[in-house]
């Protein structure tokens, strides 16, 4: 399978490069710089993976990219959304162009891409209720518009998943290369609702409940970029259809043995 990883340059981007190769999956790596690109890796792991330069808010380029390359799957971590409400980035028109180019890209191929998006713990429902925690939570916010657009597409146009994690911290600041088929045992995943959720019993006092019971658990769903770059990257290797057209939240299994 062929991946191309849209921004990857980034704190995320840098770490699905050598999780993906681990699995013997080839990388084409899209960046609006490779000498960048080639300043963050070591030459081991960039002598191994194919660079194409382009800006990610053109879909004509990720479309391009797709299709020289012959692409299977999409991992965009490109755009860091905006954390408060009243501020903006590129995010939503960088997933809008990924969309776009996956889309078109997909039925000149006569067979859908996988895509993996990157979301926030706030698309997460909380449990038992249709409320996202974004709306107890808001920030990041931007992230709606992308869920929004998501939720149009089936799966016979793009096999799209969306990531949901919370705060995600670098397990080194080193470049770790993983072994050969590791694994991603790191992460607890469920879809929809966010793994490991804490009920408490004021969750049913009127407006303050349910809002206390998200900042209280929101602390508790800091990952690594390493476990999460992994689980992607092992899921492509995979080739499941378990997260297919679903918003992914995950919690760090390593709780659970502390
Ligand atoms: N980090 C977290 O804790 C966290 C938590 C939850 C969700 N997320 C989401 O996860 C994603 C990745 O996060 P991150 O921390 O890896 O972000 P990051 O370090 O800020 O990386 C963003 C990447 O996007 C690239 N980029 C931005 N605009 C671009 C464009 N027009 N064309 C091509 N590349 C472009 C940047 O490239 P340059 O190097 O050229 O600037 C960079 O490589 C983001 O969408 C973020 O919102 C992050």
């Amino acid at each position: 399978m062929k991946v191309l990883v849209i921004g990857a340059t980034g704190n995320l981007g840098i770490r699905v490069i050598p999780a993906l190769l681990s699995h013997n999956l080839a990388v084409i790596a899209f960046v609006r710089s490779s000498s960048k690109l080639s300043s963050l890796l070591p030459s081991s792991i960039f002598d191994q993976i194919t660079v194409v330069e382009g800006d990610a808010m053109s879909a004509d380029s990720i479309k391009s990219a797709i299709l020289d390359h012959g692409c299977d799957a999409i991992i965009n971590t490109a755009g860091l959304a905006a954390m408060m409400p009243w501020k903006s980035s590129d995010l939503p028109a960088i997933v809008t162009a990924v969309v776009r180019a996956a889309t078109e890209a997909g039925q000149m191929r006569q067979n859908p891409l996988r895509v993996w998006f990157l979301g926030g713990l706030g698309l997460m429902d909380i449990p038992g209720t249709k409320s996202m925690i974004v709306s107890y939570l808001p920030v990041y916010r931007e992230h709606l518009k992308d869920i929004a657009l998501l939720k149009t597409i089936p799966s016979k146009v793009i096999r799209w998943s969306i990531l949901c994690p919370s705060y995600m911290n670098p397990r080194s600041t080193e470049l770790i290369v993983p072994v050969k088929g590791g694994t991603s045992a790191g992460l607890a995943a469920s879809a929809t609702v966010p793994p490991h959720w804490k009920d408490f019993w004021f969750r049913r006092v009127p407006v303050l409940g349910p809002f206390i019971v998200v900042l209280a658990n929101a602390s508790q769903y800091t990952t690594t970029l390493e476990d999460n770059a992994e689980f992607i990257a092992n899921d492509l290797a995979v080739g499941s259809d378990e997260w297919v057209c679903k918003k992914v939240g995950v919690w760090d299994a390593a709780q659970s043995k502390a």
